[in-house]
């Protein structure tokens, strides 16, 4: 049986699917493309991770297809229930880039907190000339330890942003829609853990008390963070946005940017992937990365090994 992996997938995943006998084509296809080569090389199995999509015109148009699996967590690039009617099964890898999402979080804090992403930007051009200048802008850092660390959206992402927090010696608080509380486990090398039993609060309560917020919610139809949460946020705190563009409406952060209201944000989602808008890539005080949140070794081998074992029980054990 033959796979496409559109969007690519790691030796790990390939490796694994070989060896239970698939042929894996890491081939990338047109997206206007797509169907008739699916049909031409008659491909039972479309994984694809957010470049992709999978909408009913592909389903309808490719019978043969069996399964069509996301290497990641969002699915909002296919019509999963549309599938699911038509007879396909529909995979995710939920929580195998947790981690490395919960990292780049950080990555984008310790950056913000001591002006890397504006150093970085003005260091090559003035460097030479301006050091002592530059020095004196970015003399004003901040340190984490002690700060809270709001995070919005406590799910599996959300809480593996809440244990690094800990472990760094922050106050964490979270807000969820549906999650009351949840315990948390800080494990260190030496099999040590501690366990933390986190209840959410509301999320105007989160934003009141933060120093900084940090985002872990699926895409939804309304903004979750926008001019009124911006308001009731902590004058010179700071928002990082990991989980979906959308989620907060960047016509009002670069306002409370300019404002002084937020020290910076930090951006890994946009709203409009992949042609963000240039008043954010030209914003300094916007640390910016383009959607590498699961971007990680780590995680894409663990995103391939959980599809190829998800493939392997659905089409041979299933
Ligand atoms: N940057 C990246 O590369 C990257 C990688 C993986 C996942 N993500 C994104 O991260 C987000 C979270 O992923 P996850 O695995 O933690 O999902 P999850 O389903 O485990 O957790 C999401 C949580 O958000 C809560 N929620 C939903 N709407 C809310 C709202 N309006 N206010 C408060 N809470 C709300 C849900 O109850 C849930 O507990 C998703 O949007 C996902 O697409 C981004």
């Amino acid at each position: 049986m033959k796979i496409l992996a559109n969007d690519g997938i790691s030796q790990s995943g390939i490796d694994a699917l070989e060896a239970a006998g698939f042929e894996v084509n890491t081939t990338t296809v047109a997206q206007e493309q797509l169907i008739n080569y699916i049909n031409d090389k008659a491909i039972s199995v479309l994984l694809v991770r957010s470049a992709t999509t999978a909408r009913k015109d592909l389903i309808d148009a490719c019978p043969n297809l069996k399964i069509i699996g996301r290497g990641g967590v969002g699915m909002d690039n296919i019509d999963v229930d549309y599938a699911k009617q038509k007879g396909l099964h529909v995979i995710n890898t939920p929580a195998a880039s947790s981690q490395s999402v919960a990292e780049l979080v950080f990555a984008h804090l310790y950056g913000g907190v001591r002006f890397l992403h504006d150093a970085n930007r003005n260091m090559p051009l003035d460097g030479d000339t301006q050091f002592k200048k530059l020095k004196k802008n970015y003399a004003k850092g901040v340190e984490l330890r002690g700060k809270t660390l709001g995070v919005i959206g406590f799910g599996r992402i959300g809480q593996e942003v809440a244990k690094i927090g800990l472990g760094v010696g922050m106050k964490v608080i979270a807000a969820d829609k549906f999650i009351e509380a949840a315990y948390v486990s800080v494990d260190f090398f030496d099999g040590q853990s501690v366990t933390f039993n986190i209840k959410t609060e509301t999320m105007e309560d989160v934003l009141k008390q933060s120093d900084f917020v940090t985002l872990h919610v699926p895409a939804q139809k309304d903004y979750v963070i926008a001019k009124p949460e911006f308001d009731v946020m902590k004058d010179g705190s700071a928002i990082i946005n990991a989980a979906r563009g959308g989620v907060v409406n960047e016509v009002d952060l670069v306002s409370a940017l300019e404002s002084g209201k937020l020290a910076f944000a930090g951006l890994d989602t946009f709203q409009n992937e992949p042609t963000p808008a240039v008043q954010l890539l030209m914003n300094g005080r916007i640390s910016l990365t383009p959607h590498i949140g699961a971007a990680t070794n780590e995680a894409q081998d663990r995103i391939g090994i959980e599809l190829a074992t998800q493939i392997k029980n659905i089409l041979l054990n299933g």
